[in-house]
């Protein structure tokens, strides 16, 4: 069979994902299997139920994965696993799935960092980005600036001190008596609001660092609806999503734009869940034909969780000699 084959596994959080990725861009297969529903009706993520899904669901998953693919697993070059960071259970459970695999079939193991993987989601379906470039990850458990200097080679430029973007969406949807995840479900409220009609905000945008602090702005639109229901004033719940969404927009904007001025970089590549939000993504590309600026996203179904980036990954990496012994171990942040 033509190319290298990677088996990517992916179970960070709450989904439990096996993908098959051909030469770093060509899905083959992409399984998700999302815990969602279960985790849905205590407005976040169990760690406890959720590696008890992973262990149920990741060998029906791989062989889902393998079937949608049309190969067997002889036909796989390499197993990449994301070992970190993410829940420890969780994490556990996809790392020995992946060793017993890599064992038993002797193929290298690959051990991708889940925010690593959110940037290679970029490369899945299109021809590879040229580095230097300037990564933005926004998901629901980080929020980083990271200067690509080639696969592989990493510089943390700006990370959050607090709560992370997706992170204050779902704790703003929580309050607001949302849904779980709160990301989705505020952007299309914020649809029919008005993103001025409430001042709330931009943290960190004044100073020279790239660091974000998202929980000032949390505890803003806190104080912002419990003052209206004190003094019984009407809410208007879509002006709140609107204003509360163009703060973490500008916020994200701002600090972006200020790495690639210092580190005088013209491509920008944005992954994660918040990388889904379509203002997020028309601001940064209205920014991008502003200043010259290359902007990529990936396709929004692959901005969440998924074992494709995890696989894409993977093939950089392996073709670059980066492999990991037996002895690699999960790590939580
Ligand atoms: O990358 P991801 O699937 O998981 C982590 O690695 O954390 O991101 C999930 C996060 C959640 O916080 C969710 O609310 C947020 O991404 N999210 C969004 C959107 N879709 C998902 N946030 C804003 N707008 C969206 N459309
Ligand atoms: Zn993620």
């Amino acid at each position: 069979m033509e190319g290298k084959n990677i088996l990517g596994i992916e179970t960070s959080c709450d989904e439990t994902s096996v993908a098959i990725v051909r030469n770093g861009n060509q899905i083959l297969s992409n399984i998700i299997s999302s815990q969602m529903e279960l985790h849905r009706k205590y407005g976040g993520v169990v760690p406890e139920i959720a590696s008890r899904q992973h262990m149920k669901y990741i060998l029906i998953t791989c062989q889902a994965a393998l079937k949608q693919a049309m190969v067997s697993l002889s036909d796989i070059d390499g197993i990449a696993v994301v070992n970190g960071p993410g829940l420890k259970g969780s994490l556990l459970v996809g790392l020995s799935f992946a060793k017993a695999l890599a064992l038993v079939m002797n193929k290298p193991l690959i051990g991708i960092n889940h925010i690593e993987g959110h940037i290679f989601a970029n490369f899945l379906n299109i021809q590879e980005i040229k580095t230097p470039f300037i990564s933005l990850i926004v998901s629901g458990g980080h929020t980083s600036l990271i200067l690509v200097k080639k696969i592989g080679q990493y510089q943390i430029l700006g990370n959050t001190r607090d709560d992370a973007a997706g992170e204050v969406f779902d704790k703003i949807a929580k309050y607001l008596g949302l849904e779980y995840p709160g990301g989705p479900i505020i952007e299309k409220l914020a649809l029919t609001g008005k993103k001025d009609a409430i001042h709330f905000p931009r943290p960190l945008t004044k100073t020279s660092n790239l660091d974000f602090s998202f929980s000032g702005l949390k505890t803003a639109v806190i104080y912002f609806v419990k003052k209206k229901k004190e003094i019984k004033e009407s809410l208007q719940l879509e002006d709140i999503c609107a204003s509360f969404q163009q703060a973490v927009i500008d916020t994200l904007v701002h600090k972006t734009l200020s790495a690639a001025h210092r580190y005088n970089i013209h491509r920008i590549v944005i992954g994660g869940g918040v990388a889904a939000n379509e203002s997020l993504r028309k601001k940064l590309l209205e920014i991008g034909r502003k200043y010259h600026l290359s902007v990529y996203f990936p396709p929004k179904e692959l901005c969440t969780d998924n074992a494709g980036m995890i696989a894409a990954a993977g093939y950089f990496k392996l073709i670059n000699g980066m492999t990991d012994s037996f002895y690699l171990d999960v790590f939580t942040e």
